[in-house]
């Protein structure tokens, strides 16, 4: 019996990260152990017992399928566990938005599941990992955390994954919400929620398959021509994500090209480059078979085509469906 516990996942990052000097500019990620830090915070007298499970020592920039799916039935096997309070992922900040839009997505709880990262390596000075790790430990030991999905916790703010995004490359304050901004606040000493759990009950869960189709992101710029499209569609794309001008548009010829790799039945998402952009559908989208993103920038817009995908998903209404969801 392990009593009521809080289970840590550790996958490395920039909060497992060590420059060797208080102020050195370069460092390497994933340097820590899951057991060194769990000693670390141990006199940090936080409200629950931890257990900590070493599943990789990277950067996010190497997470992928296959730890995805490593984490995904961890997180399932845990939940079930009566004792289990919640889940802490550490992860490296450039792409916790992904994984934990995915496990959003795909798990069959409300238990809380946190992703929690570092903009500064463990051993600099005014690091941020022991506040960020030590807050979303009181997040998850919180009962009002359930049913909330997913969250990353970073700098005091409590995000939503489908809102959560980085977006700056410096400083400890480095994420953002869209369309909502940060859905609580918490300290080491106090928690609080900015409105009730936006979810009741079980949400309508996508089933996680590791071989995920490909799905590529399709980045506009002025001059693109149409021939990037069919060369995605050439090498293979199952689906494409336009990380389009504005509201998700593109130069004509582009325009053309996805519309022709719809009707081939190349599913093809419009999303938008701008960082806080939504997309909305436009009057041609029924026409031309596209699916407007919504808030969902295109990384997510693309881990959510591809589960569609692999849950055989492809009439557009339902795909629409989907990207409305909230
Ligand atoms: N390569 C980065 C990563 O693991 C390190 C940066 C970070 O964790 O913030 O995502």
């Amino acid at each position: 019996m392990t009593g009521r516990h809080i289970k840590i996942f550790a996958t490395g990052g920039t909060i497992a990260g060590k420059a060797g000097s208080a102020t050195g500019r370069e460092y390497t990620p994933g340097q820590i152990g899951v057991e060194e830090l769990l000693a670390e915070v141990a006199r940090l007298d936080l409200p629950a017992r931890l257990f900590g499970t070493q599943f990789a020592s990277i950067g996010s920039e190497d997470i992928g399928p296959a730890l995805w799916h490593q984490l995904h039935r961890a997180c399932v096997s845990a939940s079930a566990e009566d004792d289990c309070l919640g889940i802490i992922i550490t992860h490296g900040t450039d792409t916790a938005e992904e994984t934990a839009f995915l496990l959003d997505q795909t798990l069959p709880t409300a238990k809380p599941v946190i992703l929690v990262g570092a903009m500064r390596p463990a051993d600099a000075v005014g690091s941020d990992g022991m506040r960020n790790f030590a807050n979303a430990v009181r997040v998850a030991a919180d009962a009002e955390a359930a049913g909330r999905g997913v969250l990353l916790v970073m700098s005091d703010h409590i995000f939503a994954a489908r809102d959560v995004r980085k977006a700056r490359t410096e400083g400890v304050d480095a994420f953002r919400g869209f369309p909502r901004g940060p859905v609580g606040h918490v300290t080491p000493t106090s928690l609080e929620w900015f409105g009730a759990p936006w979810r009741t009950g079980e949400a309508l869960r996508l089933e996680f398959h590791q071989n995920m189709p490909k799905v590529i992101i399709l980045y506009a710029y002025a001059g693109m021509p149409g021939e990037d499209v069919a060369a995605a569609v050439r090498s293979g794309a199952k689906g494409l994500v336009l990380a389009g001008f504005g509201q998700g548009n593109a130069p004509a010829e582009v325009r053309s090209a996805l519309a022709q790799a719809a009707r081939t039945g190349v599913p093809v998402v419009r999303a938008s480059r701008v960082d806080q952009g939504l997309v909305d559908r436009e009057l041609d989208d029924d026409a031309n078979g596209f699916i407007a993103a919504r808030a969902l920038g295109p990384p997510k817009a693309r881990v959510l085509l591809q589960l569609l995908l692999a849950n055989g998903i492809s009439d557009p209404v339902r795909m629409q469906a989907a990207f409305d969801r909230r």
